[in-house]
């Protein structure tokens, strides 16, 4: 059965995704499809165009990808100028022989590649910054911007509306075979290079076409130190139900030293074509997409909820 899952804000790509199933196409292709409509749209303020910014009012993107039939990935981090960071994944999976590449050298791929460039910080991002400086820095620190200590800023800055967001695709085509994406703009006012589960395979997502797949939204702080999409695909490896497997993986999050802005919302596939999704944390009426590959509109689902 071929079908293709997202988070509330892919909605506007999931058609895309379904398509590219309905047409015989590639789990891989769908979930790259999937995800450009959401990078585009200056109006999603946690991915790509329009990202929130960072501490110094750059957007930096991460995203990645991942295939169930050989696991292979290709990751990207701190990326700025560029439209679709998934693409970008694709390529280093794709192009070099290495998983995940950061700033500078993503950049280069990109241009290499001839990858759409883009501006990122929209009016509307460096509104939300600026107001946030003015704000939040008194006028002798304003004065001397950026101060030379920007880490106590981070704390400050840190807030739980916007450390929210991404969006995560996971499909299975009709040949069986899995895939996952994920592409994110991170935290608002994060310290600049900071990056989050998205880009790292195990944390972000993680697919085995032998199992299932899962992707997380998300404090990425939480899920890069439980290795929660692999746990997730582990604990159906192990036998456990998909619900099953989804609950443990929050256990384990469960378990960890955590602060006021604990959220985490796990998005899973598994090889059989069944979905499921649990929200650990705050959030009012948690849900995600579901479209099936062969026929019918997508339909936003209720998530499982544990507080
Ligand atoms: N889960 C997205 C992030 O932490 O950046």
């Amino acid at each position: 059965m071929a079908i293709v899952i997202c988070n509330e804000v892919g909605g506007i790509g999931i058609g895309h995704a379904a398509r590219v199933l309905r047409a015989g196409g590639d789990a891989l292709d769908a979930v790259e499809r999937g995800i450009w409509p959401v990078e585009s749209d200056p109006r999603i303020h946690s991915v790509g165009r329009g990202g929130w910014p960072n501490l110094l009012g750059q957007v930096e993107l991460d995203a990645c990808i991942m295939e169930g039939a050989h696991l292979r990935s290709g990751a990207v981090g701190a990326v700025r100028g560029y439209l679709h960071p998934i693409t970008l994944a694709r390529r280093v999976m794709e192009r070099t022989p290495h998983v995940l590449l950061v700033g500078e050298g993503a950049e280069r791929l990109a241009a290499e590649c001839g990858l759409e460039r883009a501006e990122n910080l929209t009016r509307e991002g460096a509104a939300f910054w600026e107001h946030w400086r003015a704000s939040a820095i008194p006028g002798d620190e304003a004065r001397a911007w950026p101060p030379d200590a920007l880490a106590p800023l981070a704390w400050r800055a840190a807030d739980p509306v916007h450390t929210h967001g991404t969006t995560v695709f996971l499909a299975r085509d009709g040949r069986g075979h899995m895939a996952a994406g994920v592409s994110t703009s991170g935290w608002a006012l994060k310290y600049p290079g900071r990056l989050g589960d998205s880009p790292i395979v195990g944390a972000g997502c993680y697919v085995d076409d032998r199992y299932g797949a899962a992707a997380c939204i998300g404090q990425g702080e939480l899920t890069i130190r439980a290795g929660t999409a692999r746990s997730v695909v582990l604990y159906l490896k192990l036998g456990l139900s998909l619900s099953d497997a989804c609950r443990e993986a929050v256990r384990d999050l469960e378990h960890l030293a955590a602060d006021r802005l604990s959220f985490v919302m796990i998005h899973a596939l598994d090889a059989s074509g069944e979905h499921h999704a649990l929200c650990w944390g705050d959030h009012e009426s948690p849900r995600y997409w579901v479209c099936s590959g062969e026929q019918g509109p997508a339909s936003l689902v209720n998530a499982g909820h544990v507080r």
